[in-house]
């Protein structure tokens, strides 16, 4: 078991908020050497002061993210070690029927939570061939096996996608030591966001909610960092293409 991540590059994506900041934090206790990006710089200075290595990057521009890796490759050993691709979410959008939406707005949640996740899985992996060995976690959601909370279309396709994206590159890169899973989330209050759909249901809808999660309570982010942490780490070795659902039991 090594559970010990020093000399390691990690990269990780969406580190300003949620998941991205429990992730960051737990790799940085662990000895990673860790890139992360994100579209917003709130919790930059934060994670800065623990050691992370961040930066500014639009990740639906695919340029900028094939850009942001080569200069984690060039600032570190020269290869992503771990990918872990979180940056994600609904874009600020709310439920609306299928005929109001705009192309602007299925094309903005599919590119943040594919296009994206497509865009660095393409850039890490000649280095991780090269080295025949690396991992790759990409976080979906319950909304990759079902429908989704939110009720965007957009974002229930995106992450069914990802977890597709998941079990393609899980087949393709084996064979050179490469392994990609992903992590589905069931809802966690995170951020400003969350809180706001949380608080939206009342007490009813979220009594019904959480007496439909074994647990009985929401999860937290660090239950997540914990998954991620699992299959990026020698203690899931032998397993890949798979997704964990992070929901308290269903
Ligand atoms: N919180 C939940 O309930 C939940 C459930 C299932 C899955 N997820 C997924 O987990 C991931 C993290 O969720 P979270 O709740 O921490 O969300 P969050 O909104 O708190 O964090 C996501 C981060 O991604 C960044 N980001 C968004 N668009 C970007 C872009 N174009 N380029 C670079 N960075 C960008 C945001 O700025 C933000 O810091 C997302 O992929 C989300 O879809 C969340």
């Amino acid at each position: 078991m090594n559970l010990n991540f020093s000399g390691k590059t990690v990269a990780i994506s969406g580190v300003s908020s949620g998941f991205g900041v429990a992730i960051t934090k737990r790799f940085l206790s662990l000895g990673a050497n860790v890139f992360g990006c994100d579209v917003s710089d709130t919790a930059f200075s934060d994670l800065e002061r623990l050691g992370a290595v961040l930066a500014r990057v639009d990740l639906t521009n695919s340029s900028s993210a094939s850009a942001w890796i080569e200069d984690v490759e060039n600032s570190s050993s020269g290869v992503v070690d771990v990918l872990i691709n979180n940056a994600g979410g609904v874009a600020g959008q709310t439920k609306k029927p299928i005929e109001q939406l705009t192309d602007e707005e299925w094309r903005v949640v599919i590119d943040i939570n594919l296009g994206s996740t497509f865009s660095l899985c393409r850039a890490v992996v000649p280095g991780m061939k090269r080295t025949r060995s690396g991992t790759i976690v990409n976080i979906s959601s319950g909304a990759a096996l079902q429908a989704s909370m939110t009720g965007i279309q957009a974002y229930c396709a995106a992450k069914h996608a990802v977890l597709g994206l998941t079990r393609q590159l899980a087949h393709e890169l084996g064979p050179f030591g490469i392994r990609a899973n992903t992590v589905a989330p069931g809802f966690i209050v995170t951020n400003e966001a969350t809180q706001k759909q949380w608080d939206a249901y009342g007490q009813e809808k979220q009594k019904v909610l959480l007496e439909q999660i074994a647990l009985r309570r929401l999860g937290t982010a660090d239950e997540i960092a914990d998954a991620v942490l699992f299959f990026a780490s020698n203690l899931s070795t032998f397993i890949n293409g798979q997704v964990l659902s992070i929901d308290g039991g269903k």
